[in-house]
């Protein structure tokens, strides 16, 4: 497939329904996308007296990034703000001073919670960091997941028809996205 995209899951909770999300997204988009993981789990807190000697951890962490042709945050919404850990990690791809990975990188920002609004307030707060970082965010469709007990299963089987297709449409819709960005915009 012609894109390789960059899964970052804003959860590091083994049950995360945001790692099931994700898994859903891959299993409905369209082939030409290609889907690997991003992980960030053993970063450690981001300090500016590292910069000068940048862990090595961080740095696979921005060439992961950087070997991206387009990333998809899938992420859940932590006292109406992005997770901690998940902002470290933006934070780590963000530096040295002018090497900012993030920078004209396609993305797309999805997320599920138990909660009614779906994660809406913490994707709000990713998407101004992101759009501070000079990524470029698709901003339609938004996707809110209002999670229910068994809307996607473990293995990312989604069980009620509507969502399913509002999925795979979204998926669509992020392939669109990309292939525009990259036409327009050469990276790095
Ligand atoms: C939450 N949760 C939550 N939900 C929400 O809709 N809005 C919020 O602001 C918060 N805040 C919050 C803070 C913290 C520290 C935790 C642990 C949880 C609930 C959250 O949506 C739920 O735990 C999800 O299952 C988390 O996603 P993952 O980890 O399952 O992907």
């Amino acid at each position: 497939p012609p894109y390789r995209v960059g899964v970052i899951i804003g959860s590091l909770s083994r049950e995360s329904i945001n790692r099931r999300l994700a898994l859903a997204l891959e299993k409905l988009a369209p082939p030409e996308l290609e889907f690997f993981e991003i992980s960030y789990a053993d970063l450690p807190l981001y300090n500016r007296d590292l910069d000068a000697d940048y862990p090595q951890t961080a740095l696979d962490f921005k060439d992961a990034i950087r070997s991206a042709d387009a990333l998809l945050f899938v992420t859940p919404e932590y006292n109406r703000s992005l997770p901690g850990a998940l902002k470290n990690a933006i934070d780590w791809g963000s530096r040295p001073w002018g090497q900012n990975a993030w920078s004209d990188k396609p993305v797309g920002v999805i997320g599920a919670s138990a909660g009614q609004i779906g994660t809406a307030v913490g994707q709000q707060s990713l998407r101004s960091t992101l759009s501070f970082l000079n990524a470029r965010q698709m901003t339609t469709p938004e996707a809110y997941i209002h999670f229910t007990p068994g809307l996607i299963e473990a293995d990312g089987e989604v069980t009620v028809p509507a969502t399913e297709e509002f999925l795979r449409m979204y998926m669509a819709k992020f392939l669109e996205y990309v292939a525009r960005v990259l036409t327009v915009i050469p990276q790095a």
